[in-house]
């Protein structure tokens, strides 16, 4: 399945807007220390799909799009101050992020450390700057301190690191809603948030959000198998050789393939649903089963 030329447009239009509001964040034109470690990994080149469903959930609801920008770059923040601790030799161990040599590699584990520290802080500082009400922004950061912290994105990393030998679906479910769905999630409704969405269709988001992030996290571990190191910008079959859990273990790739495309499936239907028009997310989740990269 090709990408459409509409979903190729949105993606390089909300790759640029977070490209531009994240280069012109006073602490990135900084030209020393940690903010150079931080621009490394932030202007490497990666794919920007949480801005993406941040400015798209926001403008699906008929929401200012330019008022999601700081929780667009927000996310991506935090998601690349993920990936630099996750490829650290302590962690995962991968010398190839985002197509170039991962942080660490460049400036060492001490200023990756670092760098991760400053981008996780800077995210929030960011994300105080949307222009809404106090309450409505206070909202949003109760959301994104709990997708960053220790019930989701750090204890999805920490289960992932301490994974048994084999799990059942319920450990599996757990770890991948931590380390890779809770960002999605909030991305989702942090845009849906400033575009003033219902209490009611916040949660619907937000369940969407989850299974699209399994789907992605899915996606991603049939990648590590089937993929290309150079489409994907990092090293391919390293899950089976580091023993980690992950669903294609226990599906096969085929199991796996099945399943993504059910899911995908299940998502879109549910999108239709929802008010407001969110066709070109909808054109995201039946392109993801088939994604290389
Ligand atoms: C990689 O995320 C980590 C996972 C959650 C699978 P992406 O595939 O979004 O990486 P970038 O941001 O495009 O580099
Ligand atoms: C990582 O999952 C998710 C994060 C929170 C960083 P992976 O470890 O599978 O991501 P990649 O394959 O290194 O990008
Ligand atoms: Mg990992
Ligand atoms: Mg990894
Ligand atoms: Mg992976």
């Amino acid at each position: 399945m090709n990408m459409s030329r509409r979903l190729k447009s949105a993606l390089n239009q909300c790759a640029a807007t977070a490209d531009e509001a994240l280069r012109d964040l006073s602490v990135f034109r900084e030209d020393h220390g940690q903010a150079v470690c931080c621009s490394y990994s932030l202007d490497a080149g990666g794919k920007r799909i949480r801005p993406f469903f941040v400015l798209q959930s926001c403008a699906a609801l008929g929401g200012n799009r330019h008022r999601a920008v700081p929780a667009a770059c927000s996310v991506e923040m935090i998601h690349t101050y993920s990936l630099i601790h996750d490829d650290l030799p302590g962690m995962d161990d991968d010398s190839i992020r985002r197509g170039k040599p991962s942080l660490h590699v460049v400036y060492g584990t001490e200023n990756a450390l670092f760098a991760g520290d400053r981008l996780l802080l800077e995210a929030f500082r960011t994300l105080i700057t949307t222009d809404l009400s106090s309450l409505r922004v206070r909202v949003m950061l109760r959301r994104l301190v709990s997708a960053a912290g220790a019930c989701s994105l750090v204890g999805g990393q920490f289960m992932d690191m301490y994974h048994p030998d084999t799990a059942d679906r319920s450990w599996t479910e757990r770890m991948v809603s931590g380390k890779t769905s809770a960002m999605i999630r909030v991305s989702m409704e942090l845009g849906s948030i400033v575009a003033g969405v219902s209490d009611g269709e916040l949660e619907a988001i937000s369940e969407i959000g989850e299974d699209t992030g399994w789907l992605f996290q899915l996606t991603d571990d049939i990648l590590d198998v089937t993929g290309n190191p150079e489409e994907m910008g990092k090293a391919v079959s390293k899950d089976a050789d580091m023993g980690k859990w992950n669903p294609v273990n226990e599906l096969g790739v085929d199991g796996a393939k099945k399943l993504a495309l059910e899911n995908a499936a299940s998502i879109s239907q549910r999108l239709d649903s929802l008010s407001g028009d969110w066709s070109v997310v909808k054109e995201l989740i039946d392109y993801l089963p088939e994604r290389r990269k």
